[in-house]
């Protein structure tokens, strides 16, 4: 593959951005909107409860005058868990809220307890019936809080809650992910009052109202990952182009490590394979160390390296799915406990694999690029969950992949 591949809004800041939209009348217009499966379904569920906008391309201009419906359906919350993120801001602005229990990504165990601690601790009353979580309170009131663990969607929801609360709000053991520091900015720009005196606290004044902003959304960082991974396969010359380089900086480390040949240049990754590439040894962490989010894809880049790597996944404790489908494809590897151990130097050969989630989804589109033969993807409507036309744009780069169907 050859060329230039631009990327796209960044998925995991346009969910809870769209979210943001309880908090205040006001219009907010979006720009850079990935046009992916979760965003759209999203936006549906901001309609259901009373939003008033559209979606044109990559923009959305988008109001909530009122709350319609506190109900958020279980057509919405099976396909994307963001919806979680809309419980902070509806209780926030509205003092009620009846959300479907999240379904999402099978990955493992993915709890909410700290998000409802905290909700609780602001004074509301949060019961559930095992399929529904049904809130309610007088205005949400500002607390101390340390999250108990790093949480992404658990920032944001309390972020988000505490902008209308009464009073401060101080946030410690925050995410810092850079979906995280881009709501911030919009939730400033909407008018919050939020500052962080030291890493991992936020503090929030809680305000009676937000107003409307503009604001861009960042570039994908995975998404970004993801094709700085695929370049870095023999035969393949790419320009990954609208990055942010310092959000990568652990994967640019440890591909600089395994010996990749990758340029970083303002905003923009070139990035030629080909280079021996060494094992690498590989731990998930929060932010800033390597994502959850890059481990299927680099797994499989980590079967053509020289040598034996080691992959370990310590946020989620079942995300190893694309390890058996690697395996069929040739690959070489062996999951103990919570990690993976890669033997290199595999010889790739097409067949048919099933996918169950959106990162492994790219992660088996590589492995099927970098396989002699034809690889066929079943349950790929998990890749455009989050991937804004992953085939056509690697068809510009030149690689030979169809959709049959969806
Ligand atoms: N956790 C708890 N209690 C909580 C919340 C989380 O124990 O109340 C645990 C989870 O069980 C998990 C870990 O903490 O083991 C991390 O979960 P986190 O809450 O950070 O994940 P999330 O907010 O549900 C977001 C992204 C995921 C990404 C993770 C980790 C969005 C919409 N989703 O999920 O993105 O993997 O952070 O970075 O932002 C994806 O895009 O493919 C994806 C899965």
């Amino acid at each position: 593959m050859a060329g230039r591949v631009v990327v796209s809004g960044a998925k995991n800041a346009a969910l809870p951005e769209l979210a943001a939209v309880c908090l205040s009348p006001g219009t907010v217009e979006f720009s850079n909107v990935p046009l992916v499966e979760d965003i759209k379904v999203m936006f549906a569920a901001l309609r259901e409860i009373g939003a008033e906008g559209e979606m044109s391309g990559h923009d959305i201009r988008v109001a909530m005058p009122l709350l319609r419906s506190p109900l958020v359906s279980r057509q919405t919350t099976q396909t994307t868990r963001a919806s979680i993120l809309l419980l902070g801001p509806m209780l926030a602005r509205h003092g009620l809220a009846r959300v479907a229990m999240p379904g999402g990504c099978p990955i493992g165990e993915r709890k909410i307890d700290f998000h409802l601690q905290g909700l609780e601790r602001m004074g509301a009353e949060i019961r559930t019936d095992g399929e529904y979580l049904s809130a309610r309170c007088a205005r949400l009131r500002g607390i101390e809080f340390e999250f108990p663990g790093k949480t992404v969607t658990g920032t944001e929801n309390l972020l988000m809650a505490a902008a209308l609360a009464d009073g401060t709000t101080v946030l410690r053991n925050c995410a810092l992910e850079p979906e995280v520091t881009d709501l911030v900015a919009l939730l400033g720009e909407m008018g919050a009052d939020i500052s962080s005196p030291a890493e991992g606290t936020f503090v929030v004044g809680g305000r009676t109202s937000l107003h409307g902003a503009v604001h861009r959304i960042i570039p994908d960082r995975i998404e970004a990952g993801t094709y700085l991974i695929a370049g870095c396969f023999a035969g393949n010359d790419i320009l990954v182009d609208d990055v942010v380089p310092e959000h990568l900086q652990s994967l640019l480390d440890i591909l600089a490590g395994m010996g990749a040949e990758i340029a970083v240049s303002g905003q923009a990754f070139h990035v030629r394979g080909g280079a021996p590439l060494a094992p690498a040894h590989v731990v998930t962490e929060p932010y800033p160390g390597f994502p959850t989010d890059l481990q299927a894809q680099l797994t499989t880049l980590l079967t053509q390296a020289n040598g034996v790597s080691s992959v370990r996944e310590t946020i989620f404790n079942d995300r190893f799915r694309h390890v058996g489908e690697l395996n069929r494809l040739g690959a070489d590897i062996e999951v103990r406990g919570d990690a993976a151990l890669v033997r290199g130097g595999s010889r790739l050969r097409g067949t048919v694999l099933k996918t169950t989630d959106l990162r492994a989804s790219a992660a088996l589109v590589l492995g099927g690029l970098a396989a002699e033969g034809e690889t066929r993807i079943e349950n790929s409507y998990q890749l455009f969950r989050g991937y804004e036309n992953m085939p056509e744009k690697l068809q510009k780069l030149g690689a030979e992949i169809t959709i049959i169907a969806e």
